[in-house]
């Protein structure tokens, strides 16, 4: 299809008074993404001449949004309705002949049904074409009064609804597919006639067939898609919907996802085949997981790359950090920013990591520390090992060589190299290099006192004595000086 006839217009001005928000309402996320995002993605692939975002609240964060998009902006201040957005867009829309217009609020409208939309206008030789929805519960959105079959008369705002018209349960989404010819007299003619004094673009509907245009009306396949956001509780619903369309997606590529309705998984992330997701986990960001690995359940994974046949035991955060092969992580595990784990190694749980390097089939099985480090291969890290990276100015790097073992409860005082094959002691404070196969031992001294324990509880037993109750204060007083 070619659209060069096509302009986009999104209306994205208003503030969302409803969502009761320092926020303006298209900026609001549902399924990862901003609202407004959603709506640029969805009109993008009709390859339009241009897209229009007409902007007001918060004007500069959402051109800051839809921009890197390849949109353009209009300002719009102040917001007079949708039919006085229109307007204001109008300059921008150059010789187009038909525009698309969408309210940026409804973020869940596929590229599929918008091609339909405009197959429907352009073959139906329309003045405007309508998006429609028949829904349950049509509370909150205009109605469609239709006068035949096929033709539209007008569409009637919520507020404004007579009793018998309440009823009608064919709702207008706002996406609509305009020949501009036809809708620039017919907006001349709307008045402000309502109590918020707007100018609605709702009402060119009924000008146009004032003048005996024609209206037609497309009922959408899905009425999901035409949800919009004014309350919190759309947002969620909407929401809901995204996460449900990206996981039945997955598991269309052959992922196991179990309950699924619990897991949550942005709209980026790429997971490999008969991977398997425990429920609660969620997928964030720009995460992307091999094949045959198990994210189980609570695990948290932002900005994660993972390879094959990673293990993420339970309750583990990663962010923005490399698994390779067959690693595995947790249960209890915190993977920082910068976290590389090569090929089978190992981290158990309560360890966090911290731009750190853990080298092939390296373990760090439990409560460990590891900032600014790096582990070289086969090397094992005994439990409490912690680096002391920072020194509440500036951060230094711990240099752990290959096949190193670590005794557990070592501090390690960056900066600081072992070298490969070198032992810690157990319990060290280790603040100097230690050479390859060498010990590295920084410890008090063990004093052991023969019958030191015996003699104290003789001691402690002869104090405890019934005696009076003053002789008993006074012998407790002096068993306290003796200690
Ligand atoms: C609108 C429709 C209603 C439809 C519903 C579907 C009108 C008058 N009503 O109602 O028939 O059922 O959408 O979701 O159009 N906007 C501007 N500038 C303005 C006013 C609004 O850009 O001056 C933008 C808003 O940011 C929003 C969109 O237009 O993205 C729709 O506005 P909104 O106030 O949400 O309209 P609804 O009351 O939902
Ligand atoms: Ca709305």
């Amino acid at each position: 299809m070619s659209n060069n006839d096509l302009t986009v217009v999104i209306l994205a001005a208003g503030k969302g008074t409803r969502l009761k928000s320092g926020l303006a309402k298209v900026l609001h996320r549902a399924g990862g993404r901003t609202l407004v995002e959603h709506v640029v993605r969805a009109s993008a692939p009709l390859k339009a001449r241009e897209t229009v975002v007409v902007v007001g609240h918060q004007a500069e964060q959402v051109a800051a949004v839809v921009e890197p998009l390849e949109a353009i902006t209009v300002l719009q201040h102040p917001q007079h309705g949708t039919g006085h957005a229109m307007l204001v867009a109008k300059r921008s829309l150059g010789r187009a002949k038909f525009a698309v217009v969408l309210p940026g609020d409804a973020p869940l409208v596929r590229t599929e049904t918008l091609k339909e939309l405009i197959s429907a206008h352009r073959n139906g030789n329309a003045a405007a074409t309508i998006l429609s929805a028949v829904l349950a519960d049509p509370s909150g959105y205009g109605r469609v009064i239709r006068k035949s079959e096929t033709a539209v008369s007008g569409i009637v705002e919520e507020s404004q609804l007579t009793d018998e018209q309440r009823d009608i349960n064919e709702i207008n989404s706002a996406i609509y597919c305009f020949t501009l010819e036809k809708l620039w007299p017919a907006l001349a003619r709307v008045k402000p006639n309502n109590k918020h004094r707007e100018l609605y673009l709702t009402d060119a509907i009924a000008a146009m067939n004032a003048k005996g245009e024609t209206v037609l009306a497309q009922v959408v396949g899905d009425s999901r898609e035409v949800l919009g956001c004014n309350t919190r509780a759309n947002l969620a619903d909407v929401d809901r919907v995204f996460r449900e369309w990206k996981r039945n997606a997955l598991m269309d590529a052959g992922v196991t996802i179990q309950l699924p309705e619990t897991v949550l998984i942005d709209p980026d992330v790429v997971v490999g085949e008969d991977t398997v997701i425990e429920p609660t986990v969620q997928l964030l960001g720009k995460t992307k997981i091999g094949a045959r690995c198990t994210i189980r359940t609570g695990s948290v994974l932002t900005d994660a790359i993972l390879g094959d046949e990673v293990t993420v035991e339970p309750h583990s955060l990663v962010v923005a950090s490399r698994l390779e092969n067959s690693v595995t992580v947790g249960p209890f595990a915190r993977l920082r920013i910068g976290t590389h784990m090569k090929r089978g190694a190992r981290v158990g749980n309560f360890v966090e990591t911290k731009k750190a390097v853990i080298g092939e089939g390296a373990k760090v099985p439990h409560l460990t520390y590891l900032g600014d480090a790096k582990v070289g291969p086969k090397s094992n890290i005994g439990a409490g090992t912690i680096t002391c990276n920072y020194d509440g100015f500036h951060k230094y790097p711990t240099n752990i060589g290959k096949g190193v073992f670590i005794g557990s409860d070592s501090v390690l005082v960056a900066p600081v190299r072992i070298g490969d094959g070198a032992y810690i002691a157990a319990g060290s404070t280790i603040t100097e290099n230690v050479p390859a196969q060498g010990l590295g031992i920084a410890r008090g001294r063990q004093v052991n006192k023969p019958g030191w324990a015996a003699k104290k509880r003789r001691d402690l037993a002869a104090a405890e004595k019934p005696k009076s109750a003053s002789s008993k204060r006074k012998s407790r007083r002096t068993s306290k000086r003796r200690r």
